[in-house]
């Protein structure tokens, strides 16, 4: 049996469950995902759903439980359904993403302040970390940038996927997510270290160090092709810091 048709049985097999989507009742198999659950009842995505893998940010969505009275946030192709949930998908969320022209920037803070002036709207409630559906410290990023310290507000918003969410909830009316973005721009751009040995390389390709490799192997046959890339020299697993190739005529 291929591993689609097991995929098939075991969904069969799944207990139906009863949600609510857009007010109105469906039984769905208690083992999908909101995403899935939306879409076994019918309902077609056109947008408002992207990588399917919790990476892309598109699928943010709302929903209630019974008897709760806080409203859940969470991303639909993540968030597996439970009985009684009332489910309904949110738009993209709109917030204003401030102009600048990237080239002309330089990396201080007062640049973010003055493209972002909303910044200093914050009032610290927290609703925008309690409703990170990525457990990103939200507040703290906007602390840190308010402080004028974009590297640690850089590393703060590393696992944002802009889905808005905190924009949503935000009383100050900032879109956080946006002057994040901006955040870990100039932290790539301006205050990472350069990668010295990056610099080399570029250098030794610019000057034509590997064509003479590179044309042997583009010269080669499929099957010796294949046969020296088997027999390529690896890093074994457990190797340390100091490990090096034998063959390190391309170093
Ligand atoms: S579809 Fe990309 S995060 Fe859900």
């Amino acid at each position: 049996m291929s591993s689609t048709e097991v995929a098939v049985k075991t969904e069969i097999k799944a207990r139906l469950i009863p949600v609510y989507i857009m007010g109105k009742k469906y039984e769905v198999p208690e083992t999908l995902t909101i995403m899935k659950a939306i879409e076994y009842a019918g309902y077609k995505y056109i947008r408002g759903c992207g990588c399917r893998g919790g990476v892309c940010g598109a699928c943010s969505t709302v929903y209630r439980k019974p008897g709760d009275y806080k409203i859940h946030v969470g991303l639909a192709c993540q968030t597996v359904v439970e009985p009684d949930m009332y489910l309904t998908q949110i738009p993209f969320y709109p917030a204003l993403r401030g102009t600048y022209d990237f080239t002309e920037l330089t990396g201080k803070p007062e640049e973010i302040f003055e493209i972002y002036p909303e910044l200093f709207r914050c009032v610290a409630c927290n609703a925008c970390t309690k409703v990170c559906p990525m457990d990103v410290q939200v507040m703290d990023y906007i602390a840190a940038l308010k402080q004028g310290d974009i590297q640690k507000a850089a590393e703060l918003s590393f696992d944002c996927i802009q889905c808005g969410l905190c924009a949503s909830r935000c009383m100050g009316e900032l879109p956080q997510y946006h002057i994040a973005q901006l955040a870990r721009r100039i932290s790539g751009a301006y205050l990472t270290p350069r990668a010295e040995h990056l610099k080399t390389m570029v250098a030794n390709i610019e000057t034509g160090r590997f064509n003479e490799g590179l044309d042997k192997l583009k010269a080669m046959d499929e099957n010796t092709l294949k046969k020296t890339y088997q027999e390529r020299e690896m890093e074994p697993a457990t190797a340390g810091e100091d490990w090096a190739p034998k063959d390190n005529q391309y170093l």
